[in-house]
């Protein structure tokens, strides 16, 4: 990796991703002081503007989705470095400006946050005013695609221009600070390193509520639904990074090599077995956080017909040594009591109890990582309550070993998960980014559920919206004598 200047392009400056993410977090790193002092960054969209008006508008953005008091010597560095172009991306005449922009010689980062549908334009359009050699970097959005087919329809787009040591596919949750501690908490502690199997461990979940409904995006979310707005890609990275063997090391090519053999592990869901792993939810009117909100089908917009689902439940299963027999349940969905993402992994029981009767059996040691918000890792233990009794008994007690972020480095402000991608991206690091493979198999094992719902006569079960979604989500559990783990 290298800490050398760029020319950073950023097509779709105008859009939602960039401004709620993109520029503040570029802002931020500018802040940080981890931008080369001689990087450009260059917005492009359709819209005619000129330099000051785009400035303008980046600023008002910084000041809306990052620092209400802009810090004035970061902006000023910030200003310098900005420039705009109008381009009407699905013109190749309009790409030849290109050619007087950007310099050749430096490093090129092409950041596509426009839709998918038009990374082959844009692809061809640079390719046309001959600025595509091997330093180019380009950086995908999701959604790669709406199935397996179509994924691979936009990935050899981009790949007729691209090698893909040159392609940074986004998923924002590798970007996470707790995402990433996976790594750590896993490989750089032997407690944790000699206990991860199927010897120790009872079984896995992995939750992503969202308390936000679909934020206006009927057009988008009805046609994807949570198992592909969030489970293809989010939930199964996560479940990757828990599940892999350690990598060699920690090279990107290692690191995706180890995700990739647990998406290949995944145990096909398919007509055969879907009713008893899968569930599927769709919220109905309620009340989230004491709000009134409406039902999914009474969004704006809505088509009052709609069967996608805004809630998943699923217990997967991976089909190799070290996980034999461990489940491992993914819960995700919109409109739920509050916004949480947690992995749980439950230890086996003690085999005997030696403590008598105030536990039948010992409950299971819990390992909890918080991945958002409250980021910390927490670990359940039985302690013994100190004191003296008359009979001599032991008395014990669940108590937590708590390591909080925010009380641990408290002087460190956790960095949005787009900043460390982006910078990730400057300094040509591909370990935080998706590999093509890994997103084809990841569609491989979606699509076969999607199939099998498509075939089921049975509509999503409603839930009411503020609620943990549908009751068989917890029947999936309940059925194998356990229960989703409460958040606090
Ligand atoms: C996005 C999904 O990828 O992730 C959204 O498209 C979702 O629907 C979002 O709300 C959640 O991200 P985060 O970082 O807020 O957990």
């Amino acid at each position: 990796n290298s800490f050398e200047p760029c020319d950073f392009v950023l097509f779709g400056t105008m859009g939602d991703l960039s401004r709620r993410k993109l520029l503040p977090s570029l802002y931020q790193l500018e802040k940080a002081q981890l931008i080369h002092p001689d990087t450009r960054i260059l917005g492009v969209a359709r819209q005619q503007m000129t330099k000051d008006e785009y400035i303008a508008e980046v600023k008002s953005n910084i000041e809306k989705f990052s620092d209400k008091e802009i810090c004035g010597d970061t902006w000023v560095r910030l200003c310098e470095r900005l420039d705009y172009i109008q381009v009407d991306m699905k013109d190749e005449a309009s790409y030849k400006q290109f050619d007087t922009v950007v310099d050749p010689e430096r490093v090129m980062v092409c950041y596509l946050a426009t839709p998918p549908a038009i990374y082959g334009d844009i692809c061809r359009g640079l390719h046309s005013c001959n600025i595509i050699d091997s330093s180019v970097r380009v950086v995908l959005e999701k959604p790669i695609g709406h199935d397996l087919d179509s994924s691979k329809v936009i990935n050899d787009q981009v790949s007729e221009y691209f090698n893909e040591s040159q392609i940074y596919r986004i998923d924002h949750y590798l970007g996470k600070e707790t995402v990433l501690n996976l790594i750590a908490l896993r490989f750089a502690n032997s407690i944790f390193a000699t206990n991860w199997d199927h010897n120790c461990i009872d079984h896995v979940q992995i939750s992503v509520a969202e308390s936000v409904g679909i934020e206006g995006r009927w057009g988008y979310f009805d046609d994807a639904g949570q198992m592909r707005d969030m489970v293809q890609n989010h939930l199964l990275q996560i479940l990757s990074l828990v599940a892999m063997e350690p990598p060699a090391t920690l090279d990107a090519d290692s690191i995706r090599d180890e995700k990739l053999k647990v998406l290949k592990a995944l145990r096909p869901i398919n007509t055969s077995n879907v009713n008893d792993t899968t569930v599927r939810g769709q919220y109905s009117a309620g009340f989230v956080k004491g709000q009134e909100v409406p039902g999914y089908l009474e969004e704006e917009d809505a088509n009052t017909r709609s069967k996608t689902e805004t809630f998943v439940a699923i217990k997967a299963e991976i089909d190799n040594w070290r996980w034999a027999g461990v489940p491992f349940y993914l819960r995700t969905g919109k409109r739920m009591p509050t916004k949480v993402s947690e992995v749980v992994i439950y230890f086996k029981r003690q085999p005997h109890n030696l403590f008598g009767d105030s536990f039948n059996s010992l409950p299971p040691n819990k390992l909890v990582i918080r991945l958002q918000p409250d980021e910390g890792v927490e670990i359940t233990v039985m302690n013994k309550v100190p004191g003296l009794t008359s009979s001599g008994s032991m008395d014990l007690q669940k108590s937590k070993l708590n390591l909080s972020f925010s009380e641990a480095f408290s002087d460190d402000r956790i960095p949005d998960a787009y900043e460390k991608l982006l910078l990730e991206v400057m300094l040509g690091n591909q370990a935080l980014f998706v590999r093509r493979d890994e997103v084809e198999h990841a569609w491989n094992w979606v699509d076969s559920i999607l199939e099998a719902w498509k075939h089921s006569a049975e509509p999503p079960e409603p839930y009411q919206a503020g609620t943990w979604g549908p009751v068989a989500s917890i029947g999936l559990l309940a059925r194998e004598n356990r229960s989703w783990y409460e958040s606090k």
